[in-house]
C-alpha cells in the first residue's frame, strides 16, 4: 500500500524539518511543495510570466540556487494566489504522492486540496513571534542583515496572503492533528509528529 502523509502549516513553523525527519524515519520520499512556488517565483522575478512558468515547470527548476531568499518567499506567496498557477502544479504533486514507497508532502494545502485522502494529516504551527525568531536566526546565519522586526513583518504578510486567498487558503484539514511547536525544540517536535503518525498508520 502507498502511504501518503500530509504536513501543512505556516512559514517557519518547523514543518520542513519535521517532514524531512519523518520521511527518513519511515523510509518515505519527501517533497517540499513550497519549492514549486518558489521556483515559479524565482523565474517570475526575472520577468517571465508566472502562469507560463508554472505550466512548464520541471524537476530541474527545484534545484536552482537562491530559492530560499526572503525576496523569493514573498513573491512565492503572490504567485501562489493565482489559481492558474496552483492548477498547473497539482499534477506534479499528486504524481509525487503516488511514489511507490509512499511519500511525505509538506506545504499549505496538502491535506485540504492536493491529497485529501492522505493517511495522516498534520498541521504544524507556532506563534508568529517564535516563527519570526527562527527565520531571523536562520537568515542571520546565512549573512542577512534584516532585523527581527523586518522578518516578523514579512512572516505576517505571508500568513495574511496565504490564509486569505480564495483558492486553497492555508488552513488545517478537518481531520488534521495540530502540533504547536512554539515551546518545542527540534527533537521534541519531530518526536511528537512521529508519535502521532505511528498511532494512525
Ligand atoms: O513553504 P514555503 O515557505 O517554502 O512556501 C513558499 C510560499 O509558497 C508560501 O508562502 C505559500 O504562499 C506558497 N505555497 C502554497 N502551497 C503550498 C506550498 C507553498 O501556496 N502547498
Amino acid at each position: 500500500m502507498t502511504i501518503t502523509i500530509a504536513i501543512d502549516g505556516p512559514a517557519a513553523a518547523g514543518k520542513g524539518t519535521i517532514s524531512k525527519a519523518v520521511a527518513e524515519h519511515l523510509g518515505l520520499a519527501h517533497l517540499d511543495t513550497g519549492l514549486l512556488y518558489r521556483a515559479v517565483a524565482a523565474r517570475t522575478l526575472t520577468g517571465e510570466d508566472a502562469i507560463a512558468v508554472a505550466q512548464d515547470l520541471s524537476a530541474g527548476d527545484l534545484e536552482v540556487e537562491n530559492l530560499r531568499t526572503a525576496e523569493v518567499a514573498q513573491m512565492a506567496s503572490k504567485v501562489a494566489a493565482i489559481p492558474e498557477v496552483r492548477l498547473a502544479l497539482v499534477a506534479f504533486q499528486r504524481d509525487f504522492a503516488r511514489h511507490s514507497d509512499g511519500a511525505v508532502l509538506d506545504g499549505r494545502d496538502i491535506g485540504t486540496v492536493i491529497c485529501p485522502d492522505a493517511a495522516v494529516k498534520l498541521f504544524v504551527t507556532a506563534s508568529p513571534e517564535v516563527r519570526a525568531r527562527r527565520r531571523y536566526q536562520e537568515q542571520a546565519a546565512q549573512g542577512s542583515t534584516d532585523s527581527y522586526e523586518t522578518v516578523l513583518t514579512e512572516v505576517l504578510a505571508r500568513d495574511e496572503r496565504d490564509m486569505n486567498r480564495a483558492d486553497a487558503p492555508l488552513k488545517p484539514a478537518d481531520d488534521a492533528v495540530l502540533i504547536d511547536t512554539s515551546d518545542l525544540g527540534i527533537k521534541a517536535a519531530v518526536d511528537a509528529a512521529i508519535r502521532v503518525i505511528e498511532q494512525r498508520m
